[in-house]
């Protein structure tokens, strides 16, 4: 049961509606830099078509999005799970046209998007959810469209916000993303200098991303074996498992038969694996 502690911070502290409600109620919102963040803001200044489709999940604050409206973006979407925070925002953006402000949870959202921007989103979610992350970009991007933003590229203590690196993320976004760019950022703000990777995700049209549940293995050894089994199956482009077992994605050029996958794991007869999407 030793390898089940890296699931044990999301474990303990749900990360739900209520948790981040609580830390908007009580002002506890030491991410917020109160102002566009800078690497941001020259991504933005690069975009061509004022009138993309543009997603901003978990963006509190949102001064991405004000920035995209200032800019003259016609076609912006701030999703986020506190409803204490949209109520504050709806009164900001006081039904702007071009801004569509939506309480409700990033996973399950539906729409189409040329890009979606990631800022302190992936680092809030647990672990465990980091798969699952992938899977809904995939499903949520336009064919070419792309995720665009930051992540951390250092470990904290204890989360959230939980941290990774460059290693890391390429095998998690690999076959379902082409990972134009992953660099050290030269403009983050002060606090946060050379701890942030700017990334330029590419849905990979060619790939499809499908999500299962996974039951029987209990520890990082079965994990990697089953993982290793599933991606010799023909035409499988990455397999990725979360922390705690119970969800993996699959990167195909073609669906794999459930039964296929089922027959590859049938060589410990407590593994199931399910179709989750
Ligand atoms: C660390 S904060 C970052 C906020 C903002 N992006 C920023 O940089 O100031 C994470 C945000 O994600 C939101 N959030 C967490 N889980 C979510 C989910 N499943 N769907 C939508 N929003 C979520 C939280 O309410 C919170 O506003």
């Amino acid at each position: 049961m030793e390898d089940l502690k890296c699931c044990v911070t999301s474990c303990e502290k749900p990360l739900d509606q209520d948790y981040w409600d609580a830390q908007y109620k009580a002002k506890a919102t030491g991410w917020d830099l109160g102002t566009v963040s800078p690497p941001i803001q020259e991504f933005v200044d690069s975009i061509q078509d004022k009138n993309s489709a543009i997603l901003i999940p978990g963006g509190g604050n949102s001064y991405e999005a004000e920035y995209l409206l200032q800019q003259g973006f016609t076609n912006i979407t701030v999703i986020d799970i506190a409803p204490t925070l949209i109520a504050v925002l709806k009164q900001k953006f006081d039904n702007h046209p071009n801004i569509n402000i939506i309480l409700g949870d990033f996973f399950e959202h539906q729409g189409q998007y040329d890009w979606i921007i990631e800022q302190t989103f992936f680092c809030a979610l647990p672990l465990t959810m980091r798969p699952n992350y992938v899977w809904k970009m995939h499903q949520l991007l336009a064919p070419k469209g792309k995720i665009a933003g930051l992540l951390f590229n250092r470990e904290f203590e204890e989360g959230p916000p939980f941290g990774g690196n460059k290693a890391e993320y390429t095998n998690l976004f690999s076959g379902a993303f082409t990972i134009n760019k992953m660099e050290v950022c030269t403009n983050s703000v002060a606090p946060r200098a050379n701890s942030e990777l700017f990334i330029e995700l590419e849905k990979n049209t060619a790939a499809e991303v499908h999500l299962y549940t996974f039951e029987g293995i209990t520890c990082i050894g079965c994990k990697a074996t089953v993982s290793e089994k599933l991606a010799e199956i023909d035409r499988v482009m990455n397999v990725n498992m979360n922390t705690n077992f119970t969800e993996v994605i699959i990167a195909s050029e073609k669906e794999v038969a459930l039964q296929k996958l089922q027959e590859t794991v049938s060589y410990d007869e407590k593994y199931k694996i399910i179709k989750a999407n």
